[in-house]
């Protein structure tokens, strides 16, 4: 039984769609559930009706964060969710929900973990000179961008870059980087499903 990989944005999708690509296409063996945003009109949520994948938005703005984390898990328990993966998820889940999930929710950023960590990367990086950066996929912990690493992909860091073509080279590296790591979790949970996943 193929497990289901779930996908949480807040906006352009670009990662969404190549994670969707890779299962679509069975380079990895896993079925996408449900794509859930938690801002309604992320460009994403039409690239993932596209695919013919659900979505969902689960809004966070004037809410508790545990409320929003019961939407979620009701949602992704609706999926039968083995697996999630944040693709440009500007939320931070709390400690609580990751435990439920724990090993199970993989994150791509910008930058070669542990540099970088947190926001604002681009113009850190320009601004530290250093001469190369790339992407880290890792799995979520309760601390922010800190789990360990599945896959780590470098890009030269350019005379003349700004913050734009920077970030336009990484992502370029985060489209394959990001489908690599999922495939190695597929394999690793092979056989593993979820416990809370019920099959019907
Ligand atoms: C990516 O650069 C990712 O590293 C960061 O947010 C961006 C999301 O881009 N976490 P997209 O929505 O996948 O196109």
């Amino acid at each position: 039984m193929k497990p289901t990989v779930s996908i949480l944005i807040s906006g352009r999708g670009s990662n969404m769609e190549a994670l969707a690509s890779a299962c679509d296409s069975k380079v990895i063996p896993a079925n996408v559930g449900v794509v859930i945003s938690n801002i309604a009109d992320a460009p994403g949520l039409d690239r993932a009706a596209g695919f013919g994948i659900p979505t969902a938005v689960v809004p966070h703005a004037g809410r508790s964060k545990a409320a929003f984390e019961a939407d979620l898990q009701a949602i992704l328990k609706h999926y039968k969710t083995d697996i999630i993966c944040l693709a440009g998820f500007m939320r931070i889940l709390s400690a609580d929900f990751v435990n439920l999930w724990e090993g199970r929710i993989l994150n791509i950023h910008p930058s070669l973990l542990p540099d970088f960590a947190g926001t604002n990367v681009y113009a850190r990086t320009l601004a530290a000179g250093v001469r190369e950066s790339g992407c880290t996929v890792h799995r979520v912990t309760a601390e922010v961008d800190s789990g360990d690493i599945l896959v780590q992909s470098r890009v030269p860091v350019r005379a003349g870059d700004t913050e734009s073509t920077l970030a336009e080279r990484i992502l370029q590296a985060e489209h394959v980087a990001y489908p690599q790591a999922l495939a190695m979790l597929v394999s690793q949970l092979a056989a593993k499903p979820h416990p809370e996943r019920k099959v019907s």
